[in-house]
């Protein structure tokens, strides 16, 4: 047996050692390979398997580990363990881009994904969110579409404006979430100088049952203010050619010099009663409440500490669910967050295997986890008997906390239609709040040039046309600004085909069939 010091033995997976890290075995020195080589077998098998699918959106991101601490007293909107006065619960963090692939540049234009999975002594409570505190559209069954139209093309495999703001403008409830986008919020400096929030309502209840509607925002403390620093529309192209995985590197190396990034975790709390009468659907994920009527209270710190050491499993197997709800915290009638319960986990059984909870970073560390799933595809905890409930074995029995459950009325019958209108429910009035109110001269010329570039970038004249009526109708000076800086771009109409130039769906399928 050789030994060298200092450095381990190489083994195979089975913890045998390994004969050669560089010579397979041959038939003699010059002759072929055998196939009883099993260590090479194994290198080559488990090399091919080493990549697992990418999220189907937000595939391109990195995260990190921390701590969140509350520091303030809470608890007389909820009974929530992470949200009591003092308590420090560790924390796993994520941030991605939305529609670009794995390997795709950190700084194209596109939201930020803001995940936080809170390891509770009460179970894992994860808050999946946004660096914009609203969303494109308020209907689930839009959200396919809407990624769709995101990603890349049927024929040419090629992202495409074009179809980009054919959904947009066909879709004026995307208005608020766009001007985010085009604003300086569509390429953040880095993520630590960005806000996150959850962009949907959800619901607290505090330990005598009664609850409240809520707006999460982590403010980060690094940035300036408004947690807007970002890079230019130029500076973000150059960065994306110098080095795609510019923010990934950032956080890394932030944190791996002890400069740990934090936020300051504020809500906006509604009273339960206040949401039947509110002026705005509350639940409805394309509007933002007004600091003014929902003032921001402080609840506690997000830091940052720790890097990942194995960026595979404990970053690409890092699964979030918006349904992972601990008592006093619950989810709300808006139809997108509902939709959502459901979709994160079944996109976790697809990619990661449906004992996706058994990998260690997304394993309830704090909490005892005693529920009657066993078995499956990469199971490693034993199921114990009595395997049923109810039984009468000693095995695990519900045992709720009564009248804490997170369920709110509903009556009427099913329909399919857009939430009722509310007396200031619109599609403009808190885009054009944005653009004139919130947004400074140099923010708004820049917002400006931004749209104006994308639209000037392989936009058809019949979607362009629509894309000027979807800005006047947000602000009709704006959308003037806009259309002249397009048509002086392009030089008067559009030439894009736009997918006039594909064949029609019926002659590709065709075609398809005959080869
Ligand atoms: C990722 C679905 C709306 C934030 C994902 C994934 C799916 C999904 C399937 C991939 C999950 C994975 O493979 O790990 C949906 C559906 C939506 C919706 C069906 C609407 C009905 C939203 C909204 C937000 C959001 C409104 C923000 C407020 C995120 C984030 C991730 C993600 C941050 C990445 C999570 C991570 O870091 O692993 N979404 N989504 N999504 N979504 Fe959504």
């Amino acid at each position: 047996m050789t030994s060298k010091p200092n450095v381990p033995p190489t083994t195979t997976d089975a913890g045998i050692r390994a004969p050669s890290d560089e010579h397979s075995l041959t038939l003699g020195r010059d002759g072929p390979i055998v196939l009883n080589d099993h260590y090479l077998l194994e290198q080559m098998a488990n090399f091919n398997r080493e990549r697992i699918p990418e999220r189907q959106p937000h595939a391109k991101g990195s995260g990190a580990f921390g701590y969140f601490e509350c520091t303030a007293d809470v608890s007389k909107y909820t009974l929530a363990s992470c949200f009591q006065q003092g308590v420090k619960t560790e924390t796993a963090m994520r941030f991605s881009t939305v529609a670009g692939e794995r390997g795709s540049p950190d700084t194209w234009r596109d939201p930020r994904g803001f995940s936080v999975k809170f390891y509770t002594e009460d179970g894992n409570f994860d808050m999946v969110g946004n660096n914009t505190p609203i969303f494109f559209i308020r209907d689930p069954l839009k959200f396919q579409h809407f990624i769709r139209s995101q990603k890349r093309r049927a024929d040419n495999g090629l992202r495409d404006h074009d179809m980009m703001w054919d959904f947009w403008t066909l879709s004026p409830e995307s208005g608020h979430q766009v001007t985010y986008l085009m604003g300086d919020r569509g390429v953040p400096k880095n993520w630590r100088e960005m806000n996150g929030y959850s962009s949907h309502t959800y619901m607290l209840i505090n330990a005598e049952g009664e609850k409240f509607w809520v707006k999460f925002h982590f403010m980060t403390d690094v940035g300036n203010e408004s947690g807007n620093a970002h890079l230019t529309q130029d500076e973000a192209v150059k960065k994306a050619g110098e080095d795609s995985d510019y923010h990934r590197r950032d956080l890394f190396n932030a944190i791996d010099e002890g400069n740990f990034p934090s936020w300051t975790l504020k809500w906006q709390v509604m009273p339960y009663e206040d949401a039947k009468t509110y002026r705005i659907n509350p639940f409805d994920l394309t509007k933002v409440w007004p600091h003014g009527d929902y003032p921001l209270i402080e609840v506690g710190k997000l830091v940052l500490n720790a890097n990942p050491v194995d960026w595979d499993t404990q970053i690409e197997q890092l699964a979030f669910e918006p349904n992972n709800m601990i008592p006093g915290i619950g989810l709300s009638p808006d139809k997108m967050l509902l939709a959502r319960g459901f979709a994160y986990s079944d996109a976790h059984r697809a990619r990661l295997g449906v004992n996706y909870k058994q990998i260690p970073v997304n394993v309830a560390k704090n909490a005892e986890v005693n529920s009657y799933s066993r078995a499956g595809a990469m199971r490693t905890v034993n199921a114990v008997d009595p395997v049923y409930a109810p039984n009468s074995y000693g095995g695990p029995a519900a045992q709720p906390v009564t009248g804490i459950e997170a369920t709110f009325h509903a009556d009427g019958d099913m329909v399919r239609q857009a939430y009722t209108l509310r007396e200031d429910d619109d599609d403009v009035s808190q885009p054009r709040a944005l653009i004139n109110d919130v947004m400074d001269d140099e923010q708004r010329e820049r917002f400006v040039s931004n749209v104006a570039g994308h639209l000037s970038d392989g936009v058809s004249e019949n979607v362009l046309l629509r894309a000027f009526e979807y800005w006047k109708a947000i602000d009709a000076k704006i959308g003037e600004r806009i259309e002249k800086m397009v048509r002086d771009k392009i030089g008067g109409k559009s030439t894009a085909p736009g997918m006039g130039s594909a064949k029609s769906t019926t002659d590709q399928a065709t075609l398809g069939q005959a080869d």
